[in-house]
């Protein structure tokens, strides 16, 4: 059986793994989730000190997480350069069923979804003046930048089902990763994560989480 698409309580669609046997987002709201944990708790937060930031994504997955960073680097005035990683990329065709440039209302002449997904791997394009991005057609063990990124969407499958991504070697990758003072944030907060991550270096905030979720997790390098 492929991967599932459905529609979840905001109305946007997410998709269900099959390989993972999990979904890639809350059930309670897939852009809900992604504007709360990602564009609000980490972009706007670090754009209130800088407009040049450099992000990366773990993983890319339907590329929502860059493609709401996209509108949001561009309404904003920013510069963002992106680099997303996925081992497992969903097809071409699932990615042209999702619904999100037809729910945010965005023109996808000005904002294009499909090229996010239909561009090279490996290859950096400017999709505009604002929004740099590269995609990673790599394992996440596979990263090894020092000092590189303002920011990290840390946007894995939860603990239950993978639960290698979120001990210490891949988390001290994350931190590594990071500039100092860089941020790192995940929908997840779960007590040994947090715990982790304060293992490797982190300060470690609990934040509301996202509609259906008490807490989110984020870490200052
Ligand atoms: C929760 S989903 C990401 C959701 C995504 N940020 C979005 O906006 O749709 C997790 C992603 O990590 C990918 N993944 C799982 N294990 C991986 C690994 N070891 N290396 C790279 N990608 C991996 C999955 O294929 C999936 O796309």
């Amino acid at each position: 059986m492929p991967n599932q698409l459905f529609e979840t309580a905001d109305g946007s669609h997410s998709i269900l793994s099959e390989q993972f046997g999990v979904s890639y987002h809350s059930k309670h709201g897939a852009i809900q989730e992604t504007q709360h944990v990602f564009i609000n708790a980490a972009l706007r937060f670090k754009a209130l000190l800088q407009k040049e930031l450099s992000i990366l994504d773990i993983g890319f997955g339907t590329g929502l997480n860059a493609y709401m960073t996209l509108i949001e680097a561009t309404h904003r005035n920013l510069s963002v350069d992106y680099t997303g990683y996925e081992a497992f990329p969903i097809s071409i065709e699932q990615a042209k069923a999702l619904n999100y440039p037809a729910l945010l209302n965005i023109s996808d002449t000005i904002y294009p979804f499909q090229l996010l997904h239909e561009c090279d791997w490996e290859q950096r394009i400017a999709i505009n003046n604002h929004f740099s991005f590269q995609k990673c057609l790599q394992t996440f063990d596979q990263i090894t930048d020092q000092n590189r990124f303002d920011m990290v969407y840390f946007d894995a499958f939860a603990p239950n089902a993978q639960p290698d991504l979120w001990k210490q070697p891949l988390l001290e990758k994350m931190y590594q990763a990071l500039k100092p003072d860089g941020v790192f944030v995940t929908y997840c907060a779960k007590g040994e994560v947090k715990r982790t991550l304060k293992a490797v270096g982190f300060q470690v905030e609990r934040l509301k989480g996202p509609p259906g979720k008490r807490e989110m997790t984020r870490a200052i390098k």
